[in-house]
């Protein structure tokens, strides 16, 4: 069984007064039994990396340097004191047109400078109600995850885009389906994909997390809005020690 992992995705919330709200959920969690994983805006990343929790960014660039006005590199994240980075969150495969072919550049890039991938995939509302879900995993998975991926450098994180911010989660054995489908597809192409981390996220919260990690292959979460203060993601942490 891997090792499981709360991770909180600040997406672009937090200024440097919000840093108090890590201060104390590190107080509360000094001895976790879980990792725990907080991806801030890029400007805390260096503000953090004290801090007993795993950094990441929420995005790389595929290039490690050069003229891109505004990209961050991987390379640049590792240097903050980042040790993952996400890729390939729907906001920004939706906001930036990023494709499954530029997720797993980034991933790849992510590689390199030494980072873990956190990849995300997940379907729209209209694919799932058409019915083709696991489709769109599949080919997500076949574009988004680069040749080199193992249980040490990457993470997937499944997000259904329609649950994410709006409250609804899909039932248990849906996320079942999907996280026993994720499982066998890394299964066919990695070595150690038994120990490769795969993630719940969309609309986590204390009162659903104890459920969603007594899922098989749920093997920890992928959180937003409960992430950013100490007493919405510390309930989080605290049921996933105990499933
Ligand atoms: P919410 O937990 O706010 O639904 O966001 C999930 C997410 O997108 C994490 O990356």
């Amino acid at each position: 069984m891997p090792r499981k992992l709360a991770a909180g995705n600040w997406k672009m919330n937090g200024l440097r007064a919000d840093l108090t709200q890590l201060e104390t959920l590190a107080a509360r969690h000094s001895d976790a039994s879980v990792d725990i994983l907080i991806c801030p805006p890029a400007t805390l990343i260096s503000q953090c990396k004290d801090l007993l929790f795993d950094i990441g960014g929420q995005d790389c660039h595929t290039l490690m340097a050069g003229a891109h006005t505004g990209d961050i590199s991987a390379k640049m994240l590792a240097d903050a004191g980042a040790s993952h980075v996400i890729t390939g969150h729907s906001e920004r495969r939706m906001d930036h047109g990023e494709t499954d072919a530029i997720v797993a550049a980034k991933s790849q890039a992510a590689h390199a400078a030494g980072l873990v991938a956190v990849i995300c995939i997940g379907e729209t509302r209209d694919q799932r109600e058409a019915g083709t879900t696991l489709d769109v995993i599949d080919s997500q998975l076949a574009g988004s995850v680069p040749d080199g991926a193992g249980a040490y450098n990457t993470v997937i994180a499944y997000e259904p885009v329609w649950a994410i911010g709006t409250g609804k989660v899909p039932t248990l054995d849906q996320i079942r389906q999907v996280h026993g489908h994720i499982r066998a597809r890394m299964r066919a192409r990695f070595d150690d994909a038994a120990e490769m981390r795969i993630l719940y996220g969309g609309s986590v919260k204390a009162s659903n997390a104890a459920d969603i990690f007594a899922v098989p292959d749920v093997d920890g979460a992928l959180v937003g809005g409960a992430s950013l203060t100490a007493d919405d993601f510390s309930p989080i942490i605290t049921a996933l020690e105990a499933s």
